[in-house]
């Protein structure tokens, strides 16, 4: 009983959200680097990442956060695959937003 409770909270706290699943955060992260950051800092200063973090930040779901990768991506016509717009929302949710769902 007590190794299953175990588990379960491990599971839990390595849990992120279904979407993201096969999603490779790395390559995430280096898509984000090189493509997103400079207009957030313009913005918010710093590396940009406050705009993640900010209080009213527009984003509460995973599946809005996909789609607001999506926006950034077309409107700085990136043309990214789906799969890459996926790791770069992916290594979002993990580094910052921690959605579970
Ligand atoms: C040309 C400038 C620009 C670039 C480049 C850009 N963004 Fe954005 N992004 C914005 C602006 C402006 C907002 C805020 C929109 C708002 O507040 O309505 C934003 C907001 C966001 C948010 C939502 C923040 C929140 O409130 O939670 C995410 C996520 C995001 N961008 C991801 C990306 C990703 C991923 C890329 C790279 C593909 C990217 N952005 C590139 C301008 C940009």
């Amino acid at each position: 009983m007590k190794t299953l409770l175990i588990s379960l909270l491990f599971i839990a706290s390595n849990s992120y959200a279904e979407v993201f699943k096969n999603a490779d955060t790395v390559s995430g992260k280096a898509l984000v680097d090189k493509n997103c950051i400079s207009c957030h800092a313009q913005s918010f200063g710093g590396d940009g990442s406050s705009i993640y973090t900010r209080e009213y930040r527009k984003i509460k779901t995973s599946k809005g956060l996909l789609a607001q990768v999506r926006n950034c991506n077309t409107m700085i016509g990136l043309k990214w695959f789906e799969e890459e717009e996926l790791n770069a929302a992916s290594y979002l949710n993990k580094t910052y937003y921690k959605f579970t769902e």
